[in-house]
């Protein structure tokens, strides 16, 4: 499988504008200027034309951020990130996205969705602005994507607070797909719905997979969903990816102790004399993007960390088949049990 979306060595920071209360302030010494926040720290990923590549890690790692680069919504700071080999934001200044090609799903239908738009008009309106699809032949173009969410069609003239979160999501679904898209960045689709409306949503998407070809990046912080629907899996921590590989060997052999503890992080049920829930919380708390550690961004928290661990940077180097930055990679034994 060819590369279709390339991300090289991209880094986001977010910079807050100081106020001016904050500058005076800080001239005067008594208040500090806003930090910048390093939310993506030189990433370099592939992935590749017809996979789904999941994307896993604790709240605030900088997954929506990554996934909102390679959608084409945010510029980089520094290093590029392009779709069939093309920068996928164009222009100086402001850049603009270059691609119709990849579309986003978002966690909150409700919030995607405009509530004074009829469902036929939220669809009809990319694919119409877009000379994707003439005016006249737009209700008949609305009728199939409805269709293939799994919706009738005759739902085209209701509006999105008359329906359900999942079938909120199916019209969010659908307006994508109405784009043409090759490829669609699901940030984190199914965790607002409840546990049967998920499987349902997350069936949905293998069947779009099967039957349109598309690429995916699918975002979640439910190692069970992103291991039912990825070919192979990245775990980011803080900005970084720190291991990637296929769904299997990153599940069943993780080589990073961060993915280890990711995995004995899930609850499992045990069933022996007694009923027991089995579960390793990871121990501490995401060190702040504001002011990341040196080093291994992971070593406060990790189990065998050294003393190269808090000044040498890993890098992600090949491990039995896939790709770990820990310095130790080579040496540890992170055999245990995969999660249900
Ligand atoms: N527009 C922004 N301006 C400033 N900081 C931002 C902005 N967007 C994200 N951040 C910060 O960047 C970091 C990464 O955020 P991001 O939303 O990418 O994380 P995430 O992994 O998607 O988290 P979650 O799992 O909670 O959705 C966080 O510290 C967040 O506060
Ligand atoms: S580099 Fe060191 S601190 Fe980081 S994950 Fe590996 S052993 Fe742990
Ligand atoms: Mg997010």
């Amino acid at each position: 499988m060819s590369a279709l979306v390339d991300v090289r060595a991209a880094s986001k920071v977010f910079r807050q504008p100081a106020t001016l209360v904050e500058r005076i302030g800080s001239a005067f010494g008594v208040c500090e200027l806003p930090r910048p926040v390093h939310a993506v720290d030189d990433v370099s990923l592939e992935i590749r034309n017809g996979e789904v590549l999941g994307l896993v890690g604790e709240s605030g790692c900088g997954k929506s951020t990554l996934g909102r680069m390679i959608a084409g919504i945010l510029p980089p700071s520094a290093g590029s990130a392009l779709f069939d080999g093309m920068p996928l934001l164009a222009g100086a200044g402001r850049p603009v996205k270059s691609t119709t090609r990849v579309q986003m799903i978002f966690q909150d239908p409700f919030a995607s969705l405009d509530p004074r738009m009829r469902v036929g008009d939220i669809i009809a309106e990319g694919p119409v602005a877009h000379g994707l699809v003439s005016k006249s032949a737009s209700a008949a173009d609305v009728s199939r994507w409805l269709s293939t969410v799994g919706l009738d069609p005759q739902v085209a003239d209701r509006y999105p607070h008359q329906f359900s979160g999942g079938q909120r999501q199916r019209i969010a679904i659908a307006r994508a797909l109405a784009m043409r898209p090759d490829m669609l960045v699901c940030d984190e689709p199914v965790a607002s719905l409840d546990v049967s409306i998920q499987a349902q949503i997350v069936n949905l998407f293998l069947k779009l997979r099967r039957d349109l070809g598309l690429t995916m990046l699918f975002i979640s912080h439910d190692l069970g969903v992103v291991r039912h629907v990825s070919d192979r899996i990245a775990i980011m921590y803080l900005g970084r990816i720190v291991e990637i590989g296929t769904a299997r060997s990153v599940f069943e052999r993780p080589r990073h102790p961060y993915t280890r503890a990711l995995l004995d992080s899930v609850p499992r049920l045990r069933i022996d004399d007694r009923v027991e829930v089995d579960f390793r919380p990871i121990r501490g708390e995401l060190p702040s993007p504001l002011d990341p550690p040196a080093g291994c961004h992971f070593h406060m928290r990790c189990p065998h960390a050294n003393e190269a661990c808090a000044v040498q940077r890993p890098t992600l180097l090949h491990v039995e088949g896939r790709e770990v930055a820990c310095l130790r990679a080579t040496e540890l034994d992170l055999s245990g049990e995969a999660p249900p």
